[in-house]
């Protein structure tokens, strides 16, 4: 459980707020790349640590993510022209760059300072591997972008998954940092009704967690014959979680997932499943999820329509008779409410990752307000290693360390 105020202290991401100020220091998905596609193309609705953004990619296909609403009478810039390298409002034409100047007020008398006195809020963006990440924090303060190796593979060997959740971000990352519910929630069951186990999942593993300078590291270790069998997931600061769901080849996994729990606001979630693999394009059946949400990504099962729970496969299906993974996270974090009352829970054993998770975040909390640096970030190019934020399986005779093989960088390996 936590305390009513720490519960209140990481859960509250709007602006102003301690954890939303740590996030902010961050790089962080705004939108998806599908979003804005192509130079001068409609502007996207961006909601953000609470904040109500506009992205917009101009005439020479940079992007911009301004403040939604116009400096001058407050006009939604969703609605603007999006030409000449400039978003433009519809209610008296300012223009505004990437860079949030105001190019031009055309309404005001030639000669007019007005434009030069006003700087619009704006981030600034990099896109990669499909996605547009923004920095929102205190420009002194902004760190190298962490170049994840999922986010140099080309494009078509790559698939996303974006979602809203109803709920706070915490409780959707907790759902990531708690693999005892996958022999539950995502259960599957075969024709003759029995439990259809997930492959390595008969035996009980055994966890080993490491605290990481960006968050953790967690190998489940089983043994399997003479060897042993190691998965290793990860938590990367600020709401990262990799999991290894790649398929084996030759005992190495061929791509993993990369799920972002970005706060939207302090009750709604953008939620990002980065698949992607090393070397192969994704096949349809890779990313057959697409027809799960709508077009602004809101899922069609949801609490609203009880996530169109069928009690009948709920018997002979699945646990949850509720279609798809995504689905199912959905219905057990959604349902809690939309900030889950952490007096309230009583929690186990198999609850020790979620409570070390909240504890780093908590501690990560609290340093900022302390004036010290948040974990994981880098401040020099030349000290960047973010090929060792990865997720892999090992097959691994007795005497050799899982830590080692970990350790090693994909060149070395
Ligand atoms: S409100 Fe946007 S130009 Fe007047
Ligand atoms: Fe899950």
């Amino acid at each position: 459980m936590l305390s009513k105020e720490d519960n209140e202290l990481l859960t509250r991401v709007h602006p102003g707020s301690a954890t939303g100020e740590l996030f902010r220091r961050y790089w962080i998905p705004a939108l998806l790349s599908e979003e804005i596609p192509e130079p001068d193309c409609p502007p996207a609705r961006v909601r953000l640590l609470g904040e109500d953004l506009v992205a917009f990619r101009d005439s020479a296909g940079r992007i911009g993510l301004l403040g939604e609403h116009c400096a001058h009478r407050g006009t939604s810039l969703f609605f603007g022209r999006n030409e000449e390298c400039g978003l433009r409002c519809i209610y008296h034409g300012w223009k505004y760059d990437i860079e949030g100047k105001v190019l031009e007020t055309p309404a005001e008398p030639a000669g007019s300072q007005l434009k030069n006195k006003v700087q619009h809020t704006a981030y600034p963006c990099v896109e990669a591997g499909g996605m547009v990440f923004t920095y929102m924090g205190p420009p002194e303060a902004r760190p190298v972008f962490p170049a994840y190796t999922w986010l140099g593979v080309p494009q078509p060997q790559i698939y996303i998954a974006k979602s809203q959740l109803e709920c706070n971000y915490l409780q959707a990352l907790d759902g990531d940092c708690d693999s005892s519910h996958l022999n539950y929630l995502h259960k599957t069951f075969k024709p003759d009704g029995r439990h259809n186990a997930l492959r390595h999942e008969d035996q009980a593993p055994t966890f080993e967690i490491d605290e990481m300078d960006f968050g953790f590291r967690v190998a489940a270790i089983r043994r399997i014959g003479a060897q042993r069998y190691v998965r290793v997931s990860q938590f990367v600061m600020p709401f990262i979680g990799c999991v290894p769901v790649g398929r084996e080849v030759d005992g190495r996994l061929d791509g993993f997932k990369a799920v972002y729990q970005v706060p939207a606001d302090d009750y709604t979630t953008w939620r990002y499943d980065f698949f992607f693999k090393y070397a192969k394009p994704m096949t349809r059946e890779d990313s057959s999820k697409r027809d799960f949400v709508d077009a602004g990504y809101r899922k069609l099962r949801n609490l609203r329509n009880n996530y169109l729970q069928d009690r009948q496969a709920q018997k002979t299906v699945n646990f949850t008779g509720i279609e798809e993974f995504l689905n199912q996270d959905a219905c057990a974090t959604e349902s809690m409410g939309a900030i889950a009352d952490r007096t309230q829970e009583h929690l186990g054993v198999s609850d020790a990752y979620v409570i070390q998770v909240r504890k780093f975040l908590l501690k990560a909390v609290r340093d900022l307000q302390d004036g010290k640096a948040p974990p994981g970030l880098v401040f020099d190019p030349a000290q960047a290693d973010f090929a060792r934020v990865r997720c892999d399986v090992a097959y691994l005779p007795d005497g050799i360390a899982w830590r080692k093989i970990f350790d090693r960088t994909e060149e070395q390996r």
